[in-house]
């Protein structure tokens, strides 16, 4: 057996062409694009890469968006100066600040100065909670693209056999809550977890974000299950790659996400969604 490819290219260009279509009736009806603000400190190339893709992707949607590069020697005083311009500009929807940031900079408390009603990434705890608590507000971009993507293909999480490997804040944690949300039974792996491959046997539907590459063996996939690689990792020789090995998982799993094409384009497909519902919340 070879599994389908779930393709997130196409499903993420059926996302964008309908928020480009909301822009345009907002645009026709005399109300103004959606704004997104991204802050990126630092060089990192990876991240630069990223909110470049995020930039274009604006652009294709024609929301307007500004554009915050600032070294990575910026204090955490002027970052949070920064987001309280942002939070206090009426024409920016939506503000991301792109992670990681530098090691002298306290992440959460900057993600907690962005206003919960701007956090596009849906980061902050408020947002956190509201989907804890099941009445999500901003939804974090990859666990929803995710949620996105397994609608677009049929497959209902409900009563299925979840199993989340990585329980980081921005994939594993709130990709838990939101398939207890869609009422699956489910079980979030991480670095103290005893028997990896035996909680991996037993997923219906697999969900893998850790960033190592091949840290999931085929062989562990239970024959027929739905297979998530949310993981993008850069091999020396310039490829990229998931967290799940591929040949070997496809010849197993009914249905898996490819890297790249897979996850990654739904991401930024969602973050224009969570963008263009703040938009609505301020007009
Ligand atoms: N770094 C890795 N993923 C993300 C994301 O979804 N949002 C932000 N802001 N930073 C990230």
């Amino acid at each position: 057996m070879s599994a389908q490819l779930i393709d997130g290219k196409a499903v993420s260009e059926q996302r964008l062409q309908y928020v480009a279509e909301q822009v345009a009736n907002r645009l026709a009806k005399g109300l103004r694009a959606p704004c997104l603000a991204v802050v990126l400190v630092g060089d990192d190339p990876a991240s630069a890469v990223y909110v470049r893709n995020k930039k274009l992707a604006c652009e294709k949607v024609a929301f307007t968006s500004r554009s915050h590069e600032l070294p990575a020697s910026t204090t955490q005083e002027a970052l949070l100066k920064l987001i309280d311009e942002l939070n206090a500009d009426a024409e920016v929807d939506g503000i991301l600040v792109q992670l990681p940031l530098p090691a002298h900079i306290d992440s959460q408390s900057v993600i907690e100065r962005i206003l919960p009603h701007k956090d596009v990434d849906g980061f902050h705890p408020y947002n956190v909670g509201r989907l804890a608590v099941k009445m999500p507000l901003m939804r974090p971009c990859t666990p929803k693209g995710v949620m996105t993507l397994l609608d677009a293909y049929g497959i209902d999480p409900k009563g299925k056999k979840t199993v989340i490997v990585g329980a980081s804040n921005i994939v594993g944690r709130p990709q838990a809550l939101e398939m207890l949300l869609a009422r699956a039974t489910v079980t979030v792996c991480h670095s103290a977890t005893q028997d990896l491959a035996a909680e991996v046997g037993q997923a219906d539907i697999l969900v893998v974000g850790v960033g190592i590459p091949n840290f999931i063996h085929g062989e562990w996939i239970k024959p027929g299950a739905v297979v998530i690689d949310v993981g993008i990792n850069r091999l020396d020789d310039g490829r990229l790659c998931g967290d799940v090995a591929f040949e070997a998982a496809r010849k197993r799993a009914a249905m898996i996400t490819p890297v790249p094409g897979g996850v990654g384009p739904m991401t930024i497909a969602t973050l224009l969604e969570n963008t263009l519902d703040a938009t609505m919340m301020h007009d």
